[in-house]
């Protein structure tokens, strides 16, 4: 089918919602890259690698991206490597802009969200490439799920007008299959599939994301409470899928 020339619209995405209201989440990623030529995935190297495995299965050869902030785990590393290795997806790794990476450490030192809050430094090591990034797409697909966190992402759609990253000129849709699925049936289909995955899960990271904003957590706290462990949980979004600015 070709790509969805008319601009999509609230009332076009509120009707796709509709469609996919009992959608599994294969039937959500197959029906997104039916309907987006120019649509890529966004891989943050932990469990929703579950996403690329069924996107590549529809679509080998599909677009998926990791925002290299600098500052991963080498596991994190390693393991989008692995990934890449494993798939033959198109794969691109973006990086933040040197200068204002240096302009901040310069000023701030390495380790400046500890005291004054992770924003400004991930709008320049995720936010900023991020935007980059999605100039080239039409939409993308996220791993977010609602059971992530009570605080900020219970509302998550599995279809959206992405309103932080769309123009006047260019709607973005962004769509969260996997936002229906708990986070015990994204591991079932990790371990039924035989999917490859971050070894910092044996190590007690549920959430992952930048080394030194990420720690274990322990039996029954909840995942989000190892990211950015120093900061109010309705402060824990980096300006990925909400604005922060
Ligand atoms: S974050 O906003 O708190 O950092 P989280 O780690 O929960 O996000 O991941 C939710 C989804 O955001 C991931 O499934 C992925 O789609 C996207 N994402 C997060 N971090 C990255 C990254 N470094 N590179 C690419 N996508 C990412
Ligand atoms: Fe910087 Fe931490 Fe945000 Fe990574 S998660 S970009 S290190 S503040």
């Amino acid at each position: 089918m070709p790509e969805h020339h008319a601009k999509p619209n609230e009332n076009t995405i509120s009707q796709w919602r509709q469609d996919l209201a009992d959608a599994s989440p294969q039937t959500i990623v197959a029906f997104a890259l039916e309907k987006f030529k120019h649509i890529t995935i966004s891989f943050s190297g932990a469990e929703d690698v579950a996403l690329v495995q069924m996107a590549a299965k529809i679509k080998p050869n599909v677009s998926v991206f990791s925002l290299d902030t600098g500052r991963l785990h080498p596991e994190t590393y390693q393991f989008i490597e692995t990934i890449r290795n494993t798939y033959p997806i198109d794969l691109k790794i973006s990086f933040p802009d040197p200068a204002a990476v240096s302009e901040l450490t310069q000023q701030k030192g390495l380790f400046s969200f500890y005291q004054d809050g992770h924003k400004e430094c991930c709008a320049i090591r995720k936010v900023a490439p991020l935007r980059i990034m999605l100039k080239h797409y039409n939409a993308w697909m996220t791993g977010q799920r609602q059971d992530q966190s009570p605080d900020t992402r219970q509302n998550v759609e599995v279809v959206q007008l992405d309103k932080a990253f769309s123009s006047p000129q260019k709607p973005l849709i962004k769509f969260n299959p996997l936002a229906r699925w708990s986070s015990q049936q994204v591991w079932d289909y990790i371990r039924a599939e035989d999917i490859p995955y971050n070894p910092l899960h044996q190590q007690g990271f549920t959430s992952i994301g930048c080394a030194p904003c990420t720690k274990p957590v322990l039996p029954n706290q909840h995942e989000r409470e190892g990211r950015w462990w120093w900061e109010e949980a309705t402060q824990k979004e980096c300006g990925l899928h909400v604005r922060t600015e």
